[in-house]
């Protein structure tokens, strides 16, 4: 592994403690009423809020779950980080830091004045490849001739880093292809100053597609926990990623993967972490372990409510916290 651990954290809990971790967790939050569905692509708003399952994969492979993890969601804005990884093996890894940023933009994932801010900026991008503008610009630099050629690669990236084939959710690409107007402008903006070099309408529609990416807790711990373990899926022993492009991942989604919250999270877990509005949120512990909790309602930052709480006591629980 490229990560150094310490003596006094090399190791987490035994498996009987990791299970009896996520078993109490899954009852603690289970009845909680907090939060709710986005709404803004509609057909998250359909989606069963009582879905709630926790899965944790570590390096050597084994597998833990608790609740549902057979139910599947839209991975939304998880899909961000395996894009950006997937820049960075075609283009080299200061493709993302050059061409977009790595910095958290304080901002909604959405705004559009973020793009203002980095348009203006003196001395080079401030935006990052986990907030809309970044990310799009990130699909946009995915190679392939066609945008048949642009899908497939990051379809069977996802699929290479979940251990199974994906497949795409249909109503939810259709539901957020017919309201994504401000992600359009978005592209468009990215397009006009110069950060989409062409385009764009195209980078849009393959983000809302990648966006649509069907998952299930376990599949969303096993990518986690790919990220983990350096790069190799600890269930298929599938090397998917360059190994030292994972720290430059890492940074980027404990700096930005939680939006307005991710200094809180970082606060309160150490764990670079990303979420997504169709209510996934994974949580990576370098060395150990990767986690994933799937509950579809959200905070007010956009964040599933139970799967911030269940990760953080979990984690904290059997020795995650890499600092
Ligand atoms: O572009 C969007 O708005 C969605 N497809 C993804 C946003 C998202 O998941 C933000 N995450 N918390």
């Amino acid at each position: 592994s490229v990560f150094a651990l310490s003596p006094a954290m090399a190791q987490i809990q035994s498996a009987d403690q990791v299970q009896s971790a996520l078993n109490a967790v899954y009852t603690r939050y289970k009845d909680i009423k907090e939060g709710k569905n986005a709404d803004y692509i509609p057909a998250l708003a359909r989606v069963d809020p009582k879905i709630y399952g926790i899965a944790l994969v570590t390096t050597d492979g084994k597998v833990h779950t608790a609740g549902d993890v057979k139910s599947e969601v839209s991975i939304q804005s998880i899909s961000k980080v395996f894009t950006m990884a997937k820049v960075m093996e075609q283009l080299g890894p200061d493709a993302i830091a050059k061409r977009i940023g790595v910095d958290a933009t304080g901002m909604r994932f959405n705004s559009i004045v973020a793009v203002e801010f980095a348009e203006k900026a003196l001395g080079g991008p401030e935006i990052n490849p986990l907030v809309n503008p970044g990310a799009i610009t990130a699909t946009s630099m995915v190679q392939g001739k066609t945008r048949d050629e642009v899908w497939k690669s990051i379809l069977d990236f996802h699929s290479a880093f979940a251990g199974r084939p994906l497949s795409v959710n249909k109503e939810v690409f259709d539901s957020e292809a017919a309201t994504n107007q401000r992600n359009q402008a978005i592209g468009a903006l990215m397009y006009a100053y110069g950060f989409i070099k062409e385009k764009p309408e195209q980078a849009v529609d393959v983000y809302t597609e990648q966006c649509a990416i069907s998952v299930n807790a376990k599949d969303l711990a096993t990518m986690a926990a790919t990220l983990a373990n350096a790069g190799k899926n600890p269930v298929t022993g599938k090397q998917v990623m360059k190994s030292q492009n994972v720290p430059e991942v890492l940074a980027v989604m404990a700096t930005a993967g939680l939006y307005d919250d991710s200094g809180k999270w970082l606060y309160h877990t150490g764990l670079p972490a990303k979420s997504g509005v169709g209510g996934g949120i994974i949580a990576v512990s370098p060395g150990k372990f990767g986690i994933a909790v799937v509950s579809p309602p959200l905070d007010e930052a956009g964040n599933s409510v139970r799967a911030q709480k269940a990760i953080t006591d979990v984690s904290n629980t059997i020795g995650g916290n890499p600092y």
